[in-house]
């Protein structure tokens, strides 16, 4: 039997971001759609253009940048969202347009508790508004998907109502959301299975499924909607999203090829940039990935048990359903030492999927002769971390001069931190603490004075031994009321940011980590943007 191939829409940058504390800068955004599109996926939902002027930019760059490849490759369809609502499609529209494959997404709910209690409409009204602004985003794009919203808990038969009409008003792909992540595996296959019989024209059309995971099913409920016929996947990176998040890519992806018999499927996804992908988000965001988490996980492909490794010593297949370098997950091979010079490392970097300019290359060449001094071997792993710490930072307003910690069981830990601020002068402040992380985070708080709670602090080795580069990533929620900018209700004010950072010495990379939240704070406040320049513009 021929293969299916089943799309991948990717909403790492919508309903990933959406989620608390996954906030990222229009840098960030854009290097994560260079990275989806080195991995393959067909769709890049690139955010949801109304929601401000900057994620209206942000998206409108990753349709011209990202959606006009000029190295020959398939051009991704950058997607955008919109409520049923006039502005949103427009704006939506304005975002996309200037990709090769521009996409409109809107939403309307359609169950019963949210057309009540949310929307307040009946059923005609809901009718009438999805024809009415599905045929102005058609009037616009070729390309218009249509959800469903809450499509889980709806009605069945007047789904299939709104899909056709949907249909008729030009939708080009139905996504079905199990958006409260209600539904066991059966009901949606079910569910998928009814649409795909009963609602008149779907047959021109392409099914999609979007799944939220707030029973853990997320996966589970796709690879059933995949089996009842849908043929494109809404899914993010590490499952990030709203409350427990949406359906994991890695993981769709590794069950259609892992059990390739049992689905019979397809994709692009070039399974071997997943690790890269995911580490890539999760540093972006400050949100780390759980040890044991599938595909991804730190721990994915690691065998403790005595019995185990007894096992994979006598035979590979006895524990290991799939090789982890088939997710390029085998990041510890050493690949460069001291002598390497810097074209070496500019191959490395292009075999990695990094395409850098001079400038890049020649401060990541620096850092890596930093590193090399201190670590017998660098291994791809340790490049990755460098590139995130070096290229990937935020707009700098406050960058890390010099830092001083004492510390130990003999007194009180102290850290004496250097900064440069905005104007380019230097700061110093010295401060006492619990340990000389905590001493080190109040010091630089003096100096920047940007009042917020550190919500996660995660450190990690990047490779084993003594040497190796350690990896933070902290989460911090802002606590000034009244300064994020587009804040527009009190919950908007609590926004959480991530940030990033790697050091041979960990006190170092968790300042580094610290102020890199630190400075997507201030972006979000604007205290330190000149008068009309945005964060997208920087
Ligand atoms: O979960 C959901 O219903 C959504 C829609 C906007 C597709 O994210
Ligand atoms: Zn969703």
């Amino acid at each position: 039997m021929a293969d299916m191939y089943v799309r991948f829409f990717d909403t790492t940058l919508r309903d990933g971001e959406q989620s608390p504390g996954a906030t990222m800068t229009s840098a960030e955004k854009l290097e994560v759609a260079r990275s989806l599109a080195r991995l393959g996926v067909d769709v890049i939902e690139a955010g949801f253009p109304a929601a401000s002027p900057d994620d209206l930019e942000a998206v409108r760059r990753i349709a011209t940048e990202v959606g006009n490849p000029t190295d020959g490759s398939r051009a991704p369809i950058i997607c955008g969202l919109a409520r049923t609502i006039t502005n949103d499609i427009e704006k939506a529209w304005e975002g996309v347009k200037s990709a090769a494959r521009p996409r409109i997404h809107t939403f309307l709910a359609t169950s019963e508790i949210h057309m009540q209690y949310k929307l307040k409409m009946t059923r005609e009204q809901v009718l009438d508004k999805v024809r009415e602004m599905v045929c102005l985003a058609r009037s616009l794009c070729e390309d218009v998907e249509f959800s469903p919203e809450d499509a889980g808990r709806s009605d069945p038969d007047f789904l299939y109502l709104v899909l056709a009409e949907a249909i008729k008003c030009g939708a080009t792909t139905l996504n079905i959301p199990d958006t409260v992540g209600y539904t066991t595996p059966e009901e949606f296959g079910a569910l998928i299975s009814g649409i795909i019989k009963n609602t008149p024209g779907i047959e021109n059309c392409i099914v999609s499924v979007h799944c939220h995971n707030d029973l853990g099913l997320a996966t589970a409920n796709t690879l059933a909607g995949i089996q009842a016929g849908a043929r494109q996947v809404e899914v993010t990176i590490n499952g990030i999203g709203e409350r427990a998040g949406n359906t994991a890519l890695e993981e769709v992806v590794m069950a259609l090829y892992t059990r390739h018999a049992t689905f019979n499927c397809s994709t692009g996804i070039d399974t071997t940039q997943i690790t890269r992908v995911s580490k890539l988000v999760a540093n972006y965001t400050g949100m780390s990935v759980q040890a044991n988490k599938a595909i991804v996980g730190a721990n994915a492909f690691a065998h403790e048990a005595g019995i185990h490794q007894d096992g994979m010593l006598k035979h590979q297949l006895t524990y290991e359903i799939m090789r982890p370098e088939l997710v390029g997950a085998n990041q510890t091979r050493l690949v460069m030492g001291k002598h390497s010079g810097r074209h070496a490392l500019k191959q490395r970097m292009l075999e990695l999927g990094y395409r850098m300019g001079e400038e890049d290359l020649a401060r990541l060449f620096e850092r890596f002769k930093a590193l090399a001094d201190k670590k017998k071997g660098i291994t791809d792993a340790d490049l990755e971390a460098l590139v995130s710490d070096e290229l990937y930072q935020p707009k700098e307003y406050f960058k890390l001069d010099g830092l001083q910690v004492a510390c130990g069981t003999m007194g009180m830990p102290t850290a004496t931190v250097r900064l440069f601020g905005p104007d380019n002068q230097a700061r110093v402040c010295a401060s006492v603490g619990t340990g000389p992380v905590d001493a080190a985070f109040k010091a630089v708080d003096a100096i920047i004075q940007a009042p917020n709670g550190l919500l996660e602090f995660v450190i990690h080795a990047v490779t084993e031994g003594i040497d190796a580069i350690g990896e933070v990533t902290v989460r911090i929620e802002s606590n000034a009321a009244g300064q994020v900018i587009g804040a527009q209700s009190e919950m908007d004010q609590l926004r959480t940011f991530g940030g990033y950072g790697a050091d041979t010495d960990i006190i170092v990379a968790s300042v580094k980590a610290y102020l890199s939240a630190l400075n997507k704070l201030l972006a979000a406040t604007g205290q330190y943007e000149t008068a009309g320049q945005t964060e997208a513009e920087v």
